[in-house]
């Protein structure tokens, strides 16, 4: 499944902190959150909200969201506005790691978004109404084409900072550690996790050590954005490795995931967001202000895929079949790559096309020109 356009190709398809990483949370230098006040619940969906906490055995529900018979949990009802709790609490498990200190300690705020998209739209509002700093974003160049429109949309503009070598087809480490290196303090870098689009370009784990000393001096906070966990390696923990330095490090870290490739889940749109605090208080806080925020957006997310995931994630031997399945795609993407070289050489070409094995994920640039590919 490639389609090869412009020099790029992309191939057809399919998250986590880590654990020990918070041990460091104990060490985030300072909270940018302090002027985040707890918001108040919601007027409406907080009746719901105050129907769960009740333990009344009588309780009964005349709130939103209600079916004929509104003693009986139908299973259809509303969310939260926060999202599936299960479904929070497995994709934090899977991201900042089962035996996290921060997931532990509670340190960290998880909400249910609308995929990938809508955890960047949801961090980016955040962002916009509660970072006190500046609205610059810099993500890598090339980055992928939502992202402008994702962060203007939300009140900040992008910025930029070189990533890609044309001339290697590969990093540019020297470009981006000398540009992150310029980036005002308090700024917000925008980085991947893995499989980056549109490249298929990562740095290796040496040249994250750098980036993450670079970003712990300039005091940036760190948006990850991870769409692509488990599918670029087939390895979740792998995938999800250069978030947890970062934890560690105790820089001020915020985290998208997506579950429209790794579990083929695209149209249900389930992804979330997560913000790593200095304490539990904190995330306290900046829950009730995700909540404000999105709630007018959407009031509450959709149920049938957060709960598929949910499932899947929190049942050892479906979680274990799920792992293999990624991991059999990623092998047949990583396979794809190699017989594409192999073929290429085949054909009578000479030149060096390691990169493109190098490239981690479905998206490659090729560095063949436009007129090479037609
Ligand atoms: C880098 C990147 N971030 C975010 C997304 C959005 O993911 P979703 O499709 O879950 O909204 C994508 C999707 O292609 C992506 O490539």
């Amino acid at each position: 499944m490639a389609l090869l356009h412009s020099g790029r190709i992309l191939s057809g398809i399919v998250s986590a902190f880590h654990p020990g990483l918070a041990a460091a949370a104990s060490a985030r230098a300072s909270s940018w959150w302090t002027r985040v006040e707890m918001g108040p619940p919601d007027p409406i969906l907080g009746v719901t909200e105050a129907f769960k906490r009740d333990t009344n055995s009588k309780k009964m529900n005349l709130g939103v969201g209600r079916g004929p018979d509104c003693r009986q949990k139908c299973g259809q009802e509303y969310l939260p506005v926060e999202g599936l709790a299960e479904f929070c609490k497995a994709s934090a498990k899977l991201a900042p790691g089962e035996n996290s200190e921060v997931l532990k300690s509670g340190w960290f705020v998880t909400v249910q978004t609308i995929s990938g998209a809508g955890a960047l739209r949801i961090g980016a509002s955040f962002l916009q109404r509660f970072f006190k700093f500046s609205r610059d974003v810099f993500p890598p160049t090339p980055s992928w084409e939502n992202h402008t429109s994702i962060f203007r949309d939300a009140g900040m503009q992008l910025r930029g900072y070189r990533y890609y070598d044309p001339k290697t087809c590969g990093f540019d480490f020297t470009g981006a550690v000398e540009d992150i290196s310029k980036i005002p303090e308090q700024s917000v870098l925008l980085l991947r996790a893995c499989a980056h689009n549109p490249t298929g370009v990562d740095p290796r784990p040496e040249r994250w050590k750098e980036i993450e000393t670079v970003a712990k001096k300039r005091n940036l906070f760190a948006f990850f954005d991870m769409a692509y966990q488990d599918f670029a390696s087939g390895d979740a923990d792998k995938d999800a490795w250069a978030v947890c330095p970062f934890i560690k490090q105790g820089i001020n870290v915020c985290l998208c995931q997506s579950y429209a490739k790794n579990m083929g889940l695209y149209g249900e749109h389930v992804g979330a967001f997560t913000m790593v605090c200095k304490d539990a208080d904190e995330a306290k806080r900046v829950e009730s202000q995700l909540k404000i925020l999105i709630h007018p957006m959407y009031s509450n997310p959709p149920l049938n895929g957060a709960r598929i995931v949910a499932v899947i994630l929190d049942t050892p031997d479906l979680r274990k079949q799920w792992l293999q399945e990624v991991k059999g795609m990623a092998d047949d993407i990583i396979g794809m790559w190699t017989q594409l070289v192999s073929d290429l050489k085949k054909e009578g070409s000479t030149h060096n096309w390691q990169h493109i094995t190098d490239q981690i994920g479905m998206f490659c640039f090729t560095g063949l020109k436009p007129e090479q590919v037609e």
